[in-house]
């Protein structure tokens, strides 16, 4: 059996052809009747030819409706019309799998709302837009795999259930096998977690980068690539709860290389579905974001803009005006003033780098100047901030000092500060989100639309 995109590429005529799919649209004409077949294997769909006169066919036309699914056995000819289609399949018999009511069916042939479509997202990825959306993001995980593959890095499983925060914001899921509605209590009154599953509070992690740092201090250059979770209640088109993330961590790196590296991994990912997702992306290009192909031309030939948080800061502050909220040095930029960077001042994507240490998290190197740290965020146009990394503070006694900042309990983190008592290196790593990199790539305005069944407050139905 043949997917359709094999089909595409057989050599014309072919007798016997089985396709298997779902009706796209059907319609009839005086003697014979068309009919458009998708299987999920491209965007294209192929052209069915149906003889009105064959009584075995047309007892079945009045089934052949949107939604439908369908096995088809044909003879597969070149087609007349060949600007738009190369091949087409006269059909010789058909069996019907799943019939489709048009009145009961959501997914009509009209373009429904973005809005509409995730309430029915068991049913959206028949739309051409989100299997478009489902297989570029198929190939960017490959393309991902391929670049550090490529590259000398291992890939690593980090722990989903953890007992540390890696970011030191507590947005962490909770996950217990407690009873919820008869919890055991200590004398204090309070939730007894030694008598729980792990024998202490665990929660679903928010990153893999402090257990990542752990195998990067023994095989040299990893990366993870896996779900994380943020319980922060934000409403925005680019937070969601549930998130993929790729994470390298490398040692012997100072902040500098991995700002070099988070660049040309960006470059090289989007670069590679250029290449391999052309008809996916003219999709996008066409119904999406009419500027999308410039976008991505900008993002993998430009070099990016190096800037100092706080250079950033003092360009910024002449431009308050323009921003909902003022900044000023101290304050984490919002995704107002990172796109006003990389929008309209350079026009390209930016790296900031030197974070004031209490915009940062406890882990970042502290710069000598006592005041920032060598943390850095990749921003790009549309999204703002796309990566967030930094140099690793690899001196035993200034992370104690800053976990005590953070009144991060030191005993709990006994083993991310072995990593700095035994043969301790420079090192650092990135995290990328895999959503927000999709919407780059497709221009997606939503980060509730380019992933199947998102997770945002408020809404985990599915
Ligand atoms: O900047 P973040 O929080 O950094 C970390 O988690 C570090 N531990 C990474 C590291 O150095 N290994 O998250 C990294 C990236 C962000 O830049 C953003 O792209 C994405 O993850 N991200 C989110 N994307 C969507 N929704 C959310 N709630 C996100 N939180 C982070
Ligand atoms: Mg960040």
């Amino acid at each position: 059996m043949k997917t359709i995109k094999e089909i595409f590429n057989l050599e014309l005529p072919q007798k016997d052809i089985e396709i298997r799919g779902w009706i796209k649209t059907f319609r009839g004409s005086k003697e014979y009747s068309f009919a458009e077949i998708n299987d999920g294997s491209l965007r294209k769909s192929l052209q069915i030819i149906f003889d009105n006169k064959n009584e075995n066919l047309s007892v079945f036309f009045e089934k052949l409706n949107t939604g439908v699914s369908v096995k088809i056995v044909g003879d597969l000819v070149e087609s007349p019309n060949r600007a738009n289609q190369k091949c087409e399949l006269q059909a010789k018999q058909i069996e019907i799998c799943g019939e489709c009511s048009p009145e009961k069916y959501p997914i009509q042939k009209k373009r429904a709302s973005d809005e509409f479509l995730r309430t029915v997202a068991h049913l959206r990825p028949r739309t051409n837009k989100y299997a478009s959306m489902l297989r570029i993001r198929a190939e960017l995980s490959f393309a991902i795999h391929n670049y550090f593959r490529n590259n000398g890095f291992f890939y690593v499983h980090t722990p989903i259930i953890t007992t540390s925060d890696c970011e030191g914001a507590g947005q962490m899921f909770s996950v217990s096998a407690f009873d919820m509605d008869n919890l055991p209590l200590n004398k204090d009154g309070k939730v007894d977690f030694s008598k729980d599953i792990f024998s202490q509070k665990t929660a679903l992690t928010v990153s893999g980068q402090l257990e990542g740092e752990a195998l990067a201090l023994a095989l040299g250059k990893i990366y993870t690539f896996g779900p994380t979770f943020r319980a922060e209640n934000s409403n925005t088109y680019r937070h969601c709860s549930e998130i993929w993330m790729i994470e390298p961590e490398m040692a012997f790196y100072d902040l500098k290389e991995d700002m070099e590296l988070a660049q040309d991994f960006v470059k090289s990912i989007t670069k590679h579905v250029i290449e391999h997702c052309a008809d996916d992306l003219d999709l996008f290009a066409k119904f999406v974001d009419k500027s999308l192909l410039e976008t991505l031309k900008n993002v993998v030939e430009n070099k990016y803009e190096h800037i100092a948080y706080g250079d950033a800061i003092k360009l910024l502050e002449k431009e308050n005006d323009k921003f909902e909220n003022k900044i000023s040095w101290g304050a984490d930029l919002g995704s107002e003033h990172e796109r006003f960077l990389v929008e309209r001042y350079f026009k390209k994507p930016a790296i900031l780098y030197n974070k004031p240490k209490e915009a940062a998290a406890f882990y970042m190197k502290l710069n000598d100047d006592g005041r920032t740290v060598r943390g850095m965020d990749l921003l790009v146009p549309r999204i703002g901030e796309l990566i967030g990394g930094s140099e690793r503070e690899n001196r035993l006694e200034v992370l104690e000092q800053r976990m005590g900042d953070f009144k991060i309990n030191k005993e709990d983190y006994w083993w991310y500060l072995d990593l700095r008592r035994f043969g301790s290196v420079p090192h650092s790593g990135f995290g990328l989100g895999f959503e927000r990199m999709m919407m780059l790539i497709t221009g997606i305005t939503n980060i509730r639309d380019v992933t199947a069944f998102p997770r945002v407050p408020g809404y985990a139905e599915f």
